[in-house]
């Protein structure tokens, strides 16, 4: 597996974003990687603390290392949103080839220092590192974050010291997007982010990609933002499609885990055709 530099390079080059698409089980990472062969396009498994319970991190390795195998394109298995610098630790440890310090909940000085302690410890072992400046609202059905989470906008000339003095790999913004679905419309500052993408080398991260509309994802883009985390979308979908399904028929559970990574697999290439599109 990779991390995530070559990656988000190539998507910068390009002018798209790379997909990171939550993975909780067996029947997500292989739909993931279904739509990602289909688009001949890399591809970010996102692993968040809160899917522990599902998983544990040597698992979810186990079973993305197998699949990425077997899988012509790259990629990276990405721990997304984390501040507890144990967990990081362990994931470095069970194989995953990125990290995300999430620190938007701390001032901005121990942010800045934590994150610079993680890239020295996950750069040495060639590990790339997503850090947050700013923080998202929670909207509905989210499952990032808490129900308490209120929206800053990232400051673009802090987000510009912030990449500087601590070697991130990749900095995700607070712009408008909200963890979740939006409970009103929503409000992208289109602006901030163009002044951000002007200040700070490191690539773009935009969070919350649930439920934004295409034309703002396209927008987002063309400004800089080089990857998309998308979560609540596609499980509402899969969801969804679940249900109608067992509305009709019985099926074993073998066959309903076959249908289940057909249901992400679609709902992951819908992403791709917007961030990536055709190679
Ligand atoms: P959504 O659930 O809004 O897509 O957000 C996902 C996310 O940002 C994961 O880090």
């Amino acid at each position: 597996m990779e991390n995530m530099s070559r990656m988000l390079h190539q998507a910068r080059e390009r002018k798209s974003a790379v997909g990171a698409f939550n993975a909780y089980n067996y029947e997500t990472v292989k739909g993931i990687l279904a739509a990602a062969r289909a688009f001949e396009a890399p591809v970010i498994v996102a692993f968040g603390e809160k899917y522990l319970a599902n998983m544990s991190l040597s698992d979810i390795y186990a079973v993305t290392d197998s699949l990425s195998r077997q899988h012509p394109f790259p990629v990276c298995l990405h721990l997304d949103h984390c501040s507890s610098l144990p967990v990081i630790e362990a994931a470095i440890g069970a194989g995953f080839s990125s990290v995300m310090f999430d620190g938007s909940a701390l001032s901005y000085e121990k942010n800045l220092r934590i994150t610079r302690e993680v890239c020295k410890m996950a750069h040495a072992h060639g590990i790339t590192v997503e850090a947050e400046l700013g923080s998202l609202a929670a909207g509905n059905e989210s499952h990032e974050g808490s129900e308490e989470d209120r929206e800053t906008y990232t400051d673009p000339q802090q987000a510009h010291e912030f990449s500087e003095s601590t070697g991130c790999d990749a900095l995700a913004v607070s712009i408008g997007t909200v963890h979740g679905l939006y409970r009103k419309a929503p409000q992208i500052r289109l602006d901030i982010l163009e002044a951000i993408a002007k200040q700070v080398a490191a690539p773009l991260v935009l969070h919350g990609g649930s439920d934004t509309p295409d034309s703002l994802i396209r927008a987002c883009i063309e400004r800089g933002i080089t990857k998309i985390n998308v979560n609540t979308e596609i499980s509402g979908s899969v969801i969804e499609k679940t249900a109608e399904l067992l509305h009709t028929e019985k099926p074993h559970l073998a066959v309903l885990s076959l249908r289940q990574q057909e249901f992400v697999s679609e709902a992951v290439s819908r992403a791709l055709s917007l961030f990536w599109g055709k190679s």
